[in-house]
């Protein structure tokens, strides 16, 4: 099945152009070697309503999958689980799980990672780090089980 997918960039200072987006670019590659196709990119800012917005429009734009990256950490600014839990139907604990205990095999930080996966509406949303090479590692944990997960979110035939 073929992916549309989403890539949402969330940080302050990106959105303020004080750096450059490269979260966003590293999971637009990622996504090339899945073989998801990327259909909508946005940059938005660490708030809630806008990071809400963001994934409401990619949802529009016929996102079956969005991948964010940022926000995920314990800085008072970082809210995108809360968004993101603001608007979902459902949570999928096991993608957060998996991605923090196979990323403290790489750094002791991911223990202050709140990444996540939930559906909103039909849609598969993970949220990444925001570093690129951890976005990009976290989704490598999580990879495998999104294929599925979308045929399910989208009612495709399938053999479970
Ligand atoms: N996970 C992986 N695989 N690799 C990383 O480099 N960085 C950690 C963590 N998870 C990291 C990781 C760090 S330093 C932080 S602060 C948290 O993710 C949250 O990042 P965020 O607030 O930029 O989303």
């Amino acid at each position: 099945m073929q992916i549309t997918t989403g890539i949402i960039t969330i940080s302050d200072r990106a959105a303020r152009g004080e750096y450059e987006d490269l979260g966003g670019p590293a999971l637009k590659q990622a996504s090339a070697i899945h073989g998801w196709q990327v259909a909508a990119e946005t940059l938005v800012p660490d708030e809630k309503r806008e990071i809400q917005r963001a994934i409401r429009e990619h949802i529009a734009r016929g996102c079956q999958l969005i991948l964010t990256t940022g926000g995920t950490g314990v800085a008072w600014r970082d809210v995108t689980p809360e968004a993101v839990r603001e608007i979902a139907v459902r949570e999928l604990p096991g993608f957060g799980e998996v991605m923090r205990l196979e990323s403290l095999k790489l750094t002791r930080h991911a223990i202050l990672s709140r990444c996540l996966a939930a559906v909103v509406d039909r849609t598969l949303v993970v949220c990444l780090p925001g570093k690129p090479s951890g976005a990009v590692e976290c989704l490598s944990f999580v990879a495998g089980a999104i294929p599925h997960c979308v045929e399910v979110l989208q009612e495709v035939p399938t053999s479970c």
